[in-house]
């Protein structure tokens, strides 16, 4: 299989509960590598941007209202095929579908707070990565 690079956000939800390293010990136990990491607070403008693909859903403000209510992390994973890895791992976008032992089976509230956010595509990923990270903050 071969390594690739994911982008995930820890979300406004999980910062505010104070378990980000609950979610990261699932990460890192699934045997994805944080290669970067930082907690920032999203402008309007970043979180729109970043969202725009979503800009016609009727919940998009409320997303986007979200995103910015509260500090979230934004990380870089690494690891065999950690596109679709990660996407397992997070579980399914609404926590009610999502498997045991999936991060937003064990912490998320609700279809929009969802605790985390993974790309959804290796295209993206790069896309993503390059949003939020220069070259020189991932240092694998
Ligand atoms: P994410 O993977 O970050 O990508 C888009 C986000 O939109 C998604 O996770 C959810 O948090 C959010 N989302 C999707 N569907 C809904 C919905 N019906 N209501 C509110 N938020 C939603």
């Amino acid at each position: 299989m071969a390594t690739q690079r994911t982008f995930s956000i820890i979300k406004p939800d999980a910062t505010k509960r104070n378990i980000t390293g609950a979610i990261n010990a699932i990460i890192e136990g699934a045997g994805l590598r944080i290669i970067a990491q930082k907690r920032i607070q999203l402008t309007q403008a970043q979180a729109e941007g970043f969202y725009a693909v979503h800009s016609e859903r009727p919940f998009f403000g409320e997303l986007v209202e979200f995103m910015i209510s509260e500090p979230v992390v934004v990380q870089v994973l690494e690891g065999d095929d950690a596109v679709a890895k990660y996407r397992e791992v997070m579980g399914a976008t609404n926590p009610a579908d999502a498997d045991a032992g999936t991060i937003r089976k064990e912490h998320a509230l609700s279809i929009g707070e969802n605790s985390v956010h993974g790309s959804d595509s290796l295209e993206n990923a790069e896309i993503e990565i390059k949003f939020f990270f220069n070259d020189d903050e991932i240092v694998g």
